[in-house]
């Protein structure tokens, strides 16, 4: 009992911890699959005869790896670091947040097998099959406990906005989960969607495109809520407008599926809604953009020689820049041209390399040190040369993608006076070529960046102790 009471007076920082490095583990092995993948696109031959080792095969587990594991890790340790921090209480249940991370990695493990082996459900970003499904629903209700839990019993009367939308990335990921997975189990690992035709696409992007605004957004904007101004020693800009881009947000987002389905079988007025929902999505997104970046007004020379402010800014210029781009490409007439294409892949990463993977970067490059009791990370000059050699390698991998995407789009309704093609397909994808070999450049400078990450994680961590932090005194017995 002595023992518990002791516990109740500091944070649980161990499971953070744990989230913590296996976000970086995670990111390298994801970033690493991206490059191999980027490497096949260039070179089809690589591995050939190996099928455990198709492209077909590695590019779920590419994306699974880099969303879930290196961007799940991520968003459950900072939730659980920040609901702590904000609600001035420790976690609502130490067993289950330990539940929490190991069942998390037994997902992904099971997730790194399944996938090379070929089980795969055929739905993008939802491929695995339903055994695991489970123990994601089961891992999800003992993280939505511990941090609701944790939020009810607060010591501050005020919820901060980080925790909602935090919050609303749990709620948002329960709901599209197990709708999208609902199936007939054929087998261990086989199942059928109990949905057919045109409703399965149709509830398959209403998922796919919420796991992009929930999982690869909100979430993320609840981190960005509480480093940025942490990072800056700055209070939110306008608070107000977080609460109005809150709201705004997550009601938007939920109608704007029906973008990933234009010129299909989907019947032309939900097409003409998701594209309209999309065009509106470009206000809250921006509202949250640049309630971020003017969180830094009066402290713009902290961008000088601050470089993990800098990854958290540069950060939302990305997501500035994405959320400019995918309402646009939602538009009918431009989607014809886009769809199918690389752009698709350009928009995909100028948001999950430029937004996700840098504010990642800078979440984790604030916390680490603080979660093994230094004052900083080991090297400071090794975060500046992640910082650039990331964004260099963004900025080639995006531009390659626009160049190639554009040209494909154009070069496949290219027609020539007598109605016939200009160009034969096989000629498209030999022009892209040079723009592949780029990617793989820019994909292999990202990845360098997050292996000098790891790197410097390592020593940090090697060079400090776990520290257990008192929860302040007052709010404590307040
Ligand atoms: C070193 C870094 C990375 C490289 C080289 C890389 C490379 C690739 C490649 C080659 C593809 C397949 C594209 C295609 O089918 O034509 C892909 C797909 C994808 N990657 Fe990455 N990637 C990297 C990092 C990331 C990160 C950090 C994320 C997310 C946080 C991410 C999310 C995705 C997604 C969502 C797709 C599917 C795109 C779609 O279906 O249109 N990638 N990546
Ligand atoms: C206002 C916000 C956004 C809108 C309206 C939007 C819109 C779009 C559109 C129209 C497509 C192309 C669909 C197609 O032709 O198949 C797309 C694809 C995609 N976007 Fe966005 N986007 C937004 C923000 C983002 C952000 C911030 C990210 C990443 C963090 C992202 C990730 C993706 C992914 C992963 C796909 C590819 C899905 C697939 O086909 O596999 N989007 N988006």
């Amino acid at each position: 009992m002595k023992f518990a009471n002791a516990q109740a007076t500091v944070y649980n920082d161990t499971v953070v911890r744990q989230f913590a490095i296996m976000t970086v583990v995670w990111g390298v092995v994801g970033m690493l699959v991206g490059v191999i993948v980027a490497a096949q696109l260039a070179f089809p031959d690589l591995f050939a005869g190996i099928p455990w080792l198709s492209y077909g095969r590695l590019r779920p587990l590419h994306t699974n790896a880099v969303i879930f594991a290196f961007g799940g890790s991520a968003l459950i340790g900072t939730s659980f670091y920040v609901v702590q921090r904000t609600n001035q209480v420790r976690l609502f249940s130490d067993k289950l947040a330990s539940f929490v991370f190991w069942g998390w990695q037994l997902v992904i493990l099971a997730a790194a097998i399944t996938l090379p082996l070929g089980y795969n459900q055929s739905k993008e970003y939802a491929e695995l099959e339903w055994p695991i499904d489970l123990l994601i629903t089961a891992v999800w209700v003992a993280y939505a406990i511990v941090f609701f839990g944790t939020v009810g019993t607060r010591k501050v009367r005020h919820i901060y906005v980080a925790n909602w939308f935090y919050g609303a990335f749990i709620l948002a990921v329960a709901l599209l989960h197990i709708f999208n997975n609902i199936s007939i189990p054929a087998g261990a690992l086989k199942s059928y969607s109990v949905y057919a035709g045109v409703q399965d696409a149709m509830v398959q992007w209403w998922y796919g495109h919420n796991a992009v605004g929930f999982f690869l957004t909100a979430g993320f904007l609840g981190m960005m809520y509480y480093f940025i101004p942490k990072q800056a020693e700055r209070p939110v800009y306008s608070y107000r407008l977080s609460i109005v881009h809150f709201w705004a947000l997550i009601f938007t987002y939920m109608w704007a599926g029906p973008h990933h389905l234009h010129y299909t079988a989907l019947p032309d007025w939900t097409q003409s809604l998701g594209m309209v929902f999309s065009l509106i999505l470009l206000a809250p997104s921006w509202g949250g953009m640049i309630n971020g970046i003017m969180t830094l007004s009066g402290a713009w020379h902290k961008l000088r020689d601050d470089p993990i402010l800098r990854f958290l800014i540069v950060s939302l210029s990305f997501y500035g820049m994405s959320t400019f781009e995918g309402p646009m490409m939602s538009i009918k007439t431009v989607n014809a041209l886009s769809h199918y294409t690389d752009w698709t892949v350009g928009h995909v990463h100028s948001g999950a390399l430029g937004w996700v993977g840098l504010v990642t970067m800078g979440s984790m490059y604030y916390l680490i040190p603080r979660l093994f009791g230094q004052k900083q990370m080991y090297s400071v000059k090794a975060i500046e040369i992640h910082f650039w050699t990331a964004t260099i390698g963004i900025v080639l991998y995006i531009a390659a993608m626009w160049i190639a995407g554009v040209m494909q789009g154009l070069m496949w309704r290219a027609v020539n006076p007598d109605g016939t093609l200009t160009y034969t397909f096989v000629e498209s994808v030999k022009a892209t070529f040079p723009f592949y070999v780029l990617r793989l450049s820019g994909g292999l400078l990202y990845l360098f960046g997050m292996c000098v990450m790891a790197w410097n994680t390592f020593k940090t961590a090697t060079a400090g102790r776990a520290v257990t932090v008192q929860i302040p005194a007052a709010a404590a017995h307040a």
